[in-house]
């Protein structure tokens, strides 16, 4: 069990007990109801590196095997951000010489490397996960379907060279030995290369009270000081952050392989926010703690309401995020029958720990339920657009995001 940080080695302070919880993405079987995998899960802060995170994580090739069932490119909005982002990179990174090289972490589908195969521009993508980097393969984008360890990492400088930007998104937060990491990401960059990388962003979290962006798999919570004390250990630079609207916030940390070098103003103005936030102490995370417990009453009230009133609620999206929710709330199908959902791997299976069943979403689409609980809250934009015949008829959504309430 970790107890200490594990980038200072320091005893960690806790900041929330979530009490039992399941794998966020473990939909199972009801065959499988009695083998199911639960563990306890708390957050820590350590005073010294900043970084918030689980204080233990259930081990990684339980949550990332041959059946991962996440798609990056079902979401429309996820496709345009990678294809933007690719642009934007390939555009203020390349080099007078044309032999760049881009190396993508958790490539997953190749939604952010397909840029680069179209515009037969050098790149790598490194995809634990089976049935992703096989999809990724089949679209001829140069795929290694490992996980990133020091042998990978050797093997990528031999037989690939190094790179000039080392991207990643959305899967730095999952890896717990971040050392050894950042150690193995310097390895395979340029002198003077990049690391870029966007994570969902604990300023995020603690504004809005997205207590649902904590599961399993995200094993840190990053800040930009945490990120900056990370890679000054290694030698590298943290000289610019971008605030991205991803995952319902998260924050592009740029990193550059060298000591010293040059960092923006946006930078600091960026870090003087978090010290008044108070995510550099514990203040902040009061302040969260007292926020999810309060989101917990009052989601209750709502869900217990609606049910006494004869509505029927049914959840939007079985995202990982929503088992934490429904985990943390102990909301079962009593309140909320099911959950609809648009990825074949979930359907017609139950929800992680509270054993909710996933409909498919044409399927649930044909009688529809007074309310929705809006769990991809991330993508509400895009939701409420396309349900607006739903709520054009009188149907509402609930979201918790920034606070409960029914969307009016
Ligand atoms: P995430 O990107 O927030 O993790 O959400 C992914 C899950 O949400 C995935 O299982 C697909 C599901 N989803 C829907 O079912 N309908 C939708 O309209 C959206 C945007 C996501």
């Amino acid at each position: 069990m970790v107890k200490n940080c594990r980038l200072s080695n320091l005893k960690l302070k806790k900041i929330f007990d979530f009490g039992k919880q399941p794998l966020g993405n473990g939909f199972l079987k009801k065959k499988n109801f009695n083998k199911e995998f639960f563990f306890r899960m708390e957050i820590g802060f350590c005073m010294q590196s900043k970084l918030v995170q689980l204080i233990k994580q259930p081990p990684p090739k339980m949550m990332f095997h041959s059946k991962y069932p996440f798609f990056s490119s079902l979401s429309k909005n996820m496709q345009q951000h990678f294809e933007k982002t690719a642009n934007q990179i390939y555009l203020k990174y390349k080099r007078k010489k044309n032999n760049f090289f881009i190396i993508e972490l958790g490539s997953n589908d190749g939604i952010f490397l397909e840029y680069f195969r179209k515009n037969k521009i050098k790149h790598l993508g490194i995809e634990p996960a089976k049935n992703v980097a096989t999809i990724s393969k089949n679209k001829k984008i140069q795929t290694l379907n490992k996980f990133f360890d020091d042998k990978c990492a050797n093997e990528i400088v031999k037989n690939y060279g190094k790179a000039d930007i080392f991207f990643s998104a959305n899967v730095i937060c999952h890896i717990p030995n971040i050392t050894k990491l950042s150690k193995n990401i310097k390895k395979v960059l340029n002198k003077d290369g990049y690391l870029i990388f966007e994570d969902p962003y604990l300023g995020d979290i603690v504004k809005k009270g997205s207590y649902d962006q904590i599961y399993d798999e995200h094993v840190f919570f990053f800040s930009i000081h945490s990120v900056r004390n990370i890679f000054k250990k290694i030698d590298m630079t943290l000289i610019d952050a971008l605030p991205q609207t991803t995952h319902g916030g998260s924050m592009r940390y740029i990193i550059k392989n060298s000591l010293n070098a040059k960092t923006t103003k946006n930078l600091d103005i960026l870090l003087k926010n978090e010290t008044k936030l108070g995510i550099t102490s514990l203040k902040g995370f009061t302040k969260l703690s007292n926020k999810i417990k309060k989101s917990k009453k009052d989601l209750l009230k709502i869900l217990k309401n609606l049910k006494k009133n004869g509505k029927s609620v049914a959840g939007y999206a079985a995202t990982s995020k929503s088992t934490t929710i429904l985990n943390y709330c102990k909301i079962k199908s009593d309140l909320i029958p099911y959950i609809n959902d648009t990825t074949p791997l979930k359907i017609g299976k139950f929800s992680p720990g509270m054993h909710i069943p996933i409909k498919s979403y044409e399927k649930s689409k044909k009688t529809e339920p007074d309310y929705y609980i809006l769990f991809a809250w991330n993508h509400i934009k895009e939701i409420l657009k396309k349900e607006r015949n739903f709520i054009k008829k009188g149907g509402k959504f609930i979201t918790h995001i920034p606070k409960v309430r029914i969307i009016k």
